[in-house]
């Protein structure tokens, strides 16, 4: 662009000399010495005219430059902004969606927190082992644990909160859950296409009560046909589910739970999936400490109203729900 304005300027100012010579020539009868200064100075003119338009364009291009990078740096800046927002929100529905269905048969929806932890610590002790571990895989993990039991929505609150043994027909229907929430999730990857972090939900939703020796379901998978994040949300599951109070259950002592988990080490769980546990099991002895006593510190109608309290005031509401005067 830049060089064939140039020779543009070049091939006028040539073409303006020739006919300007003629003009002259035929004008005025000039001595040859003063029709060569004349045209020494025709042509220090042209000279000047293309130094200077040349320059101009220099400047000219590089501002351009400059400001085509920073406006193309502030829209990559915004389109990640945008996708970043976009994510976070997603994330935050598909949280409460499965806190939704937790709610069923667990404390408040705490227990998919707890089991994101788990995961996490699992999933980071296991990084050295697992090439595909990385943290955003394991951040994909941790939000695609809370959809393990998605799939309970679809199961009935007789089955579901049933004190006391399963009939065998009453199993099967349990067992449904892992069906269940794999195709709530397909649905979703119908419509939304391919997408890394569904595909990961629906492997653990499906997945997450295969036993490593074969004999779990829904498809009696065994070893490393069951995935990885599944291996890893069966374990953090298992220990959370058995070391916290039920409707229909207490809780299991911690060391007890570990000696159990240890004994299933091989049949249940993959072996390194254990071993990475029994390396932890005092973190997550204090993990379940913490968030546990935070659970039992208060009576769950007070916690839930403390919470909607809050959000009320923050919104500038009064408890009865009346604006505030500004
Ligand atoms: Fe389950
Ligand atoms: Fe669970």
């Amino acid at each position: 662009m830049f060089i064939s304005i140039l020779l543009m300027q070049i091939a006028v100012i040539l073409v303006g000399e020739l006919l300007i010579n003629a003009w002259i020539g035929r004008a005025f009868e000039l001595a040859p010495i003063l029709a060569d200064r004349l045209f020494v100075f025709r042509m220090s003119i042209a000279l000047c005219v293309l130094t200077l338009s040349g320059l101009t364009m220099i400047i000219a291009s590089k501002r351009y430059g400059d400001v085509l990078e920073s406006t193309n740096e502030e829209l990559g800046r915004e389109v990640e902004r945008q996708l970043a927002s976009g994510l976070k929100k997603r994330n935050a529905l598909i949280f409460g969606l499965a806190k939704l269905a937790d709610y069923r048969d667990t404390d408040t929806g705490a227990h998919l927190e707890r089991i994101g932890l788990y995961a996490r610590i699992l999933a980071d002790e296991l990084s050295g082992t697992y090439q595909e571990i990385d943290h955003k895989w394991t951040d994909r993990l941790v939000l695609a644990s809370s959809l393990h039991d998605i799939g309970k929505v679809g199961i009935a609150d007789a089955i579901l909160l049933k004190p006391g043994r399963f009939t065998p027909e009453e199993r099967t229907e349990m067992e449904k859950h892992a069906l269940i929430g794999a195709d709530t999730l397909l649905a979703i990857r119908a419509k939304l296409g391919p997408d890394e972090f569904i595909d990961m939900g629906i492997q653990i939703a499906l997945q997450h009560h295969e036993k490593w020796d074969g004999t779990g379901y829904p498809f009696n998978l065994k070893g490393e046909e069951i995935s990885l994040a599944a291996r890893i949300v069966a374990l953090a599951d298992f220990y959370d589910a058995l070391t916290s109070v039920r409707v229909y259950k207490d809780a299991m002592e911690h060391s007890k739970t570990m000696d159990l988990i240890v004994s299933l080490r091989g049949t249940h769980f993959a072996p390194d999936v254990a071993d990475a546990f029994v390396a932890n099991e005092a973190l997550f002895n204090r993990i379940r400490k913490q968030m546990q006593g935070i659970r039992h510190g208060l009576p769950e109608l007070t916690k839930l109203e403390i919470a909607a309290r809050k959000y009320m005031d923050d919104q500038g509401n009064d408890q009865n729900g009346l604006k505030k005067a500004a």
